[in-house]
């Protein structure tokens, strides 16, 4: 479904893809995990078009139709259905639960959407779907409580649940456990499961390998922007040089 084909790209002297190459099957979910400045963020800003490679390119086939990635405007690659979180939490504080939710159904540019929201009320509206919601992801919180009210917990369920939401093929999150207690990472846990077997495609990145042999179909193990390993959690966690070298366990 998603080709990653030998991508390049360096930062001045920086090599933070250096011929990365793998493959996402429909359905699957793979983790991709190395230690830090391994390149992981820059391959999933790469796959969403907000970085060009130097070198090589990225494909999505759906059906019989193939689009490369690498050349074209984040915009163009979210609507070919590329939806993700980002490693930084990236919420809108002075817009409610609600508000979000309008944007990620949306398939305009995230910013302009902000700024229309925050001054025409567009409340009422998908408000039964919207509590479900909540009510899925455990967040017990009101939908037109401000996002700066709600605890760091709750701001990365509802990023994955506005991930969710958008119209998409694939899912990318960056860290969604980063920072979260082990009640929510059992939360975010049980919710990827229930996507994968509602067919899901879903790529993430972490570093609680515990979290990721829970979840992961498989594991691609990233150090200085190539994969080392590529295989089942079983093949690529098992290998006790493989976790020394790379992962620090
Ligand atoms: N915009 C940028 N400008 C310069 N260097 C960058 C930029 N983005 C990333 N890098 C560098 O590229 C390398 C890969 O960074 P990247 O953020 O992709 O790593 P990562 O695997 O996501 O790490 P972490 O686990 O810490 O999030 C690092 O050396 C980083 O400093
Ligand atoms: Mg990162």
């Amino acid at each position: 479904m998603l080709s990653i084909n030998n991508v390049t790209k360096t930062f001045g002297g920086v090599v933070a893809l250096n011929k990365c190459a793998t493959t996402v099957k429909q359905n699957e979910i793979v983790a991709f995990v190395g230690p830090n400045g391994a390149g992981k963020t820059t391959l999933f800003d790469t796959i969403s078009g907000l970085i060009k490679p130097d070198y090589g390119n990225i494909t999505l086939s759906i059906d019989d139709n193939t689009e490369e990635l690498t050349k074209i405007s984040p915009e163009k690659v979210a609507n070919l259905g590329i939806s993700r979180t980002f490693q930084q939490v990236r919420l809108f504080p002075n817009l409610t639960i609600q508000d979000h939710f309008i944007i990620a159904q949306s398939k305009n540019d995230m910013r302009l959407l902000a700024q229309i929201v925050a001054k025409n009320h567009m409340h009422e509206k998908d408000v039964p779907f919207h509590k479900k919601i909540l009510e899925q992801y455990g967040i017990d919180r009101d939908l037109n409580l401000y996002v700066s009210d709600l605890s760091y917990g709750q701001q990365k369920l509802l990023q994955i649940a506005m991930a969710v939401m958008r119209e998409h093929k694939i899912i990318m999150l960056d860290e969604p456990v980063a920072g979260v207690n082990a009640v929510v990472q059992k939360k975010i846990e049980d919710i990827l499961i229930s996507l994968k077997k509602a067919g899901e495609t879903i790529m993430l990145v972490e570093h609680d390998m515990e979290f990721v042999r829970n979840i992961a179909d498989r594991v691609v193990v990233m150090d200085e922007g190539s994969v080392m390993v590529d295989g089942t959690p079983e093949e690529a966690l098992s290998d006790s040089q493989v976790l020394e070298a790379y992962l620090g366990e």
